[in-house]
Formats: structure tokens, C-alpha cells, sequence
């Protein structure tokens, strides 16, 4: 890569950390433990919103997950209205259906009651609420709404996307073929609850593949070069719960105190990456996701460790406190040995969660296309610690094949 192709890269980089220290990101107000839900209530009466839209999915609602939420919006006359259509890649179509169910009902806020893409597609709801003359479509990339939304109050069911305390949302056009995100700091939620007896039924890989993507954002946020303070005390805090709880989690599903240590653990991943951006992995992820629909946590999982060693000694700095952080490689003297002690941390835990190497459904004949792609992706947007070539990409690709 040319120094000055570097160069233009990392001047944006410090560009956006000077933003995100310029513009503090809104955050969350917390709600958790037995009050959360009673919280989320008077919150509401506060606002004195009389008539919500309630977002979710099918198999969310069938699972009966909105009844204790509904039963306590009936007993305090709060109006709801369900709008449950939300696929698992939320579509442009899901957006503008909720929105008349917004419309129809005269809601004034939104609840979001499901995983990554009901929260995504809530938020989208509340950006075409004030943005009525715009198409999804036209508020695509950065900062392209503006307007203080309704109040979004997110409740995530999986401990993974970290949507409930992020500003992007991410939508499918089936038309165009393509899958795109909405940024801007109005998306962030009001008020995220974490409820931990609403992921004790998620099946156990999909309890590994959404652990794994949380600790790629908190490995990703905390190895960038666009961290901070607080990103990095967050990212810290979350590979920590991670390592602490999510095998458990994903042997014995039923404990609710590691349940809510995972949802704080995506939640402080989410804090860290929404302001610093995420990396390689994300990017080859992404693009595996959009050829062969592998589910996002599963391909962020077997992508990081290649990333990582890749990164080499660029990483075992950073690397190395969070293994420290987390009690892994305490035994070793360097930087590189806890470096690697962590990576092969992350290759134990992967296989006690019968995540593969690679990836069954990947073509050679694909490779040179995905990671010009998840180069075009990453460049210049992303902070990563070591610039990748084209070459580089593809070898790693190659380490994918099975
Ligand atoms: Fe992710």
C-alpha cells in the first residue's frame, strides 16, 4: 500500500476520533434487575406517551417473550400497537409497514422488544417518522436524518448486536440487492432494558454465535486505533464477562445471573465499537454474509483469530492487556506470548462451541471477489490497526476453505 494511501486512511481516522471527542455520543439510560420493566413504565408516563408501537418478530411473539411487557402496558392504560412482520434481515418493506402501524395508531414511541434486527428496524420506523419525504434509501450512510426521533426504548433478546446502544441500523433492499446501514447519533435509544430471563430459550448456537460477535466488537473497539477512555474501559469490561460466562452459557443456558452478564457484556461492546468502528473481521464477515447468508456472529467468530494473528506484533500491545484483563497468559513475560495466549483463548473457546475453522460454503472461485469487496468496505472507514492488502485478504480467505 502506497505511504500516502496510508496516510489519506489515517487522517480520516483521527478525523472521526476528533468528531466523536468534539460530539459526545448520547447514551442509554441503564434499566436492569426486577424493576427494569416497572422503570420502562414510569419512564413512559413520565413522557406521558398514551399510545406506543411495539416492535418484534413472529417467533419472538409466539414464544410469548411481549407478554409480561404487554401486561403491565394493559394495567397502566398505556395504548400499544404490535407490529410483528420484522424479518430476521429487516427490509425497507418491514420499515414503511411499521411506520403506517406508527401512523395509524398515532403512536408517540417506539418499543423495540427482539434481537439486532427489530432494533435496527425500530429505529429506521422513528427515522421515516420524521423524516416523512424521504425514502429509507435516501438516509443511507452518515448523519443523513438530523431530527431528535421518537423515543426508542430497546430490548435486546440476544446478548450479541449491542443495537440497543449503538447509532446505525442496518437494512436489506431485496429489490437492489443490497444491505446497507443508516448512521446518525439521533438513532441512539433512550433507554435500553436488560432482561436475561428473555434469552434463556435462544438455542445454544445462537447463543455462541451473538456471544462471539460481542467480544469481535470489544476486540475490534479496543485494538483500533480510534479507542478512548471509556471505549477501552468498555471493551475491557466486555471480553471479560465473555470469557467469564458465555461457554457456560452456551452449556447450560438456564443461569440467569451469566444471562445478564452476557447482556451487559454486548451492551458495553456495543458502547465501545458505535464510537470507534469495528474492522477486518467485521468487513470479510459482512461480505460472507451478503454472498452466502452465513449468520453474522458465526462468521465473526471464525474469521477473528485468522485476523488477529495476522495483525502480529501491530496487536500484541493491545491484545495483550486484554488478555491480562481477562486472566489469560498471566504466565507468560511478553507482550507477543500473552498476545498469543489470547488468540488461542478465542480458538478454545470457538471449539468448545462447535464453531468451525472455516467455512463450508465458501468457493474459491469466490475468494478474489469477497475481499475486494471487504476491502472496498473497510477502506478508509474503519480504524484498524494494520492495513491489509488485496493479497493478504485473499490468503486468509484461502485459510477458510474446508
Ligand atoms: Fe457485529
Amino acid at each position: 500500500m502506497w505511504p500516502t494511501t496510508k496516510l489519506y486512511y489515517r487522517s480520516y481516522h483521527y478525523s472521526l476520533k476528533l468528531f466523536s471527542l468534539i460530539f459526545p455520543f448520547p447514551r442509554p439510560a441503564l434499566y436492569q434487575g426486577e424493576q427494569a420493566l416497572n422503570q420502562l413504565i414510569d419512564r413512559i408516563k413520565i413522557n406521558k406517551q398514551k399510545s406506543l408501537l411495539l416492535v418484534t418478530d413472529n417467533v419472538l411473539q409466539e414464544l410469548g417473550l411481549l407478554e409480561p411487557l404487554v401486561e403491565l402496558l394493559i394495567k397502566h392504560e398505556i395504548s400499544h400497537t404490535i407490529y410483528s412482520d420484522v424479518q430476521p434481515n429487516p427490509t425497507i418493506e418491514n420499515v414503511e409497514n411499521g411506520l403506517n402501524a406508527y401512523l395509524n395508531a398515532n403512536c408517540q414511541a417506539v418499543i423495540a422488544l427482539g434481537g439486532g434486527s427489530v432494533m435496527d428496524c425500530a429505529k429506521l420506523i422513528g427515522a421515516r417518522v420524521v423524516k416523512p419525504k424521504k425514502s429509507v434509501a435516501q438516509l443511507k450512510g452518515l448523519f443523513k436524518v438530523l431530527k431528535k426521533l421518537p423515543d426508542l426504548y430497546a430490548i435486546p433478546t440476544t446478548a450479541g448486536t449491542g443495537s440497543e446502544t449503538t447509532i446505525a441500523a442496518v437494512v436489506s433492499d431485496p429489490l437492489n440487492k443490497q444491505k446497507y446501514a443508516v448512521t446518525d447519533l439521533v438513532l441512539m435509544p433512550k433507554v435500553a432494558v436488560l432482561l436475561p430471563e428473555l434469552t434463556l430459550k435462544l438455542p445454544p448456537h445462537i447463543t455462541a454465535a451473538t456471544g462471539m460477535d460481542a467480544l469481535t466488537h470489544a476486540i475490534e473497539a479496543y485494538i483500533g486505533v480510534n479507542g478512548n477512555k471509556f471505549t477501552d474501559d468498555r471493551a475491557l469490561k466486555a471480553s471479560k464477562l465473555i470469557f467469564e460466562n458465555l461457554q457456560n452459557v452456551y452449556q447450560e443456558g438456564g443461569n440467569l445471573i451469566q444471562r445478564n452478564n452476557m447482556l451487559l457484556a454486548s451492551f458495553y461492546a456495543g458502547e465501545a465499537f458505535t464510537r470507534t468502528s469495528i474492522g477486518y473481521v467485521h468487513a470479510i464477515a459482512h461480505n460472507l454474509g451478503g454472498l452466502y447468508g452465513t449468520p453474522h456472529g458465526l462468521a465473526n467468530a471464525i474469521v477473528l483469530p485468522y485476523i488477529l494473528k495476522w495483525y502480529g506484533k501491530k496487536a500484541h500491545k493491545s491484545l495483550a492487556k486484554m488478555a491480562v484483563n481477562c486472566g489469560i497468559g498471566l504466565e507468560y513475560p511478553t507482550d507477543s506470548d500473552k498476545a498469543n495466549a489470547f488468540i488461542t483463548a478465542i480458538d478454545k473457546l470457538n471449539q468448545d462451541m462447535q464453531i468451525p475453522k472455516g467455512l463450508p460454503e465458501l468457493k474459491k472461485s469466490d475468494i478474489k471477489k469477497l475481499a475486494k469487496k471487504a476491502l472496498k468496505e473497510a477502506h478508509p472507514d474503519y480504524p484498524v490497526p494494520k492495513f491489509m492488502t488485496l493479497n493478504a485478504c485473499e490468503q486468509i480467505l484461502n485459510k477458510l476453505l474446508v
